[in-house]
């Protein structure tokens, strides 16, 4: 019953066969698997292994397949070992014994690894589109919240203020390298394996320039050994996939922070929220909590790929078999993550007041230090003397603005017109240089944003 049966006298164990196969996975490289073998007919029709007519008889059934597969109708046997054999099965079944020719040259070593190529092909432009869905909701809320003020953060302990418009687009950034990434990618992922056999090339007049033009490819492997067994795509793919995860994760994070009672900042709409099966009050932001722990599957995928190749002897190996499951399943969890986090942050409500709250005075000392260097103070006397007076307010526990004038110049050379610093508003204007934090640099900023994404619009 299996491809492969002609050298065993006894039937393969049934256990063994469960545990050998792929068809559960790798069902899904259906329609590349029927492609590719498309193009290789063609190929071998060219070389003169198969008649016109043989050519045309396999290449319908394989077109009957691929709708079988389209229309839900394909029906698997149990003796379907992976996707490969089970195409090979069913088109002896429509076209007769010419189907035998079809595997001429051909390994499914070469094979699956140009099935899986295809299939990423096709992906990557999907994932871009998410990808872009989710930069463009990042973008509307940057625009609605261009004038709502917010402390910014490091070591999670409050330090400047800035705009909240700023820090969506500062999420909107490492998906545009995400993106770039992926394009990147697709480079080395359009390199054509089929034509390579099973490891030393193929033993037939097959034209693989043209063959790798036939079906997307920029080129042909250049080193049968290394094309069946390189896996380096797959394995960049899901660093990609880490990558984008850590970025999701990194932007859930702050929701989740900023969804506490704590800091009030934002509130998730209802529709995007869940509740608690005992506590009535709860309003838990689950969403973003598991956009936050897939990043941690994701990184364990990458690892796990790596560690499967790592110690391959040349050329392909079983092992090889274990790529495809954590591809897909990748795959599957930023499909279904982004369009979700994109959603609910498009609806979620902004706590203006709260963050506006949130901005205390000790947060303008860079700015008070500032105005001392631009009356010729070095920053270094600066920075000590707004030092001081920070000092001074913590040990009367009052806030900067509390000082009196006589505490003020007992730190430093201030003068009266230091209140002007205890604006927010006037230390955001001032950082205006690209990339800051002031209202017309955060302007530039979502239009180079928009541009980008309506530069490349498909
Ligand atoms: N199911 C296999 C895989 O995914 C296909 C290649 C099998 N090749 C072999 N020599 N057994 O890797």
């Amino acid at each position: 019953m299996t491809l492969w049966g002609g050298r065993f006298s006894s039937k393969f164990n049934e256990q063994a066969w469960d545990f050998n196969t792929s068809l559960p996975f790798d069902q899904r490289l259906a329609l590349q698997d029927v492609r590719g073998s498309v193009a290789w007919a063609g190929a071998l029709l060219k070389a003169k292994v198969l008649s016109p007519d043989e050519n045309a008889v396999i290449t319908s059934g394989l077109n009957a397949i691929a709708d079988e597969f389209s229309s839900g109708a394909f029906l698997f046997a149990q003796s379907d070992e992976d996707i490969h054999t089970a195409v090979e099965r069913r088109l002896g079944e429509l076209a007769g014994p010419v189907a035998g020719k079809l595997h001429t040259g051909r390994s499914r070593n070469d094979q699956v690894a140009t099935d899986f190529r295809l299939w990423m092909l096709e992906t990557l432009p999907l994932l871009d589109q998410a990808i872009k869905g989710l930069q463009k909701v990042l973008v509307t809320v940057a625009e609605r919240n261009q004038s709502v003020l917010m402390p910014g953060y490091t070591h999670l302990q409050r330090a400047q203020p800035i705009t909240l418009a700023h820090w969506f687009m500062s999420h909107f950034w490492p998906l545009q390298r995400d993106r770039d990434r992926l394009t990147d990618l697709r480079d080395r992922v359009a390199v054509l394996p089929l034509g390579c056999g099973a490891l030393a090339g193929t033993a037939f007049e097959i034209d693989r320039v043209a063959l790798a033009e036939a079906l997307g490819f920029d080129l042909p492997a250049p080193n049968s050994l290394d094309a069946v067994s390189d896996r380096d795509f797959a394995a960049e793919y899901l660093f990609c996939a880490a990558m984008m995860g850590l970025h999701l994760s990194r932007l859930s994070e702050a929701v989740v922070l900023f969804t506490t009672a704590e800091f009030g900042f934002f509130e998730l709409d209802d529709a995007y929220s869940t509740g608690s099966s005992l506590m009535p009050q709860k309003k838990n932001p689950d969403l973003f909590e598991l956009a936050r722990g897939k990043a941690g599957t994701l990184i364990g995928m990458l690892t796990g790929l790596m560690a499967a190749l790592k110690g391959l002897p040349s050329t392909y190996d079983k092992d090889l078999q274990e790529d495809k499951v954590p591809v897909f399943q990748a795959t599957d969890n930023l499909l279904a993550v982004l369009p979700i986090l994109g959603q609910a942050l498009e609806t979620m409500t902004v706590r203006s007041e709260r963050m506006r709250a949130a901005i205390d005075s000790t947060m303008l000392a860079t700015d008070l230090a500032d105005d001392l260097v631009r009356k010729g103070v070095s920053f270094r006397d600066a920075h000590a003397a707004v030092g001081k007076a920070v000092h001074l307010a913590a040990e009367k526990g009052v806030s900067l603005e509390q000082l009196s004038l006589a505490e003020w110049k007992s730190a430093g050379p201030f003068e009266a017109d230091l209140a002007q610093a205890f604006d927010p508003m006037v230390s955001i204007a001032r950082r205006s240089a690209v990339g800051g934090t002031s209202p017309t640099a955060v302007f530039q900023q979502i239009q180079k944003a928009k541009s980008i994404i309506q530069g490349d619009q498909s």
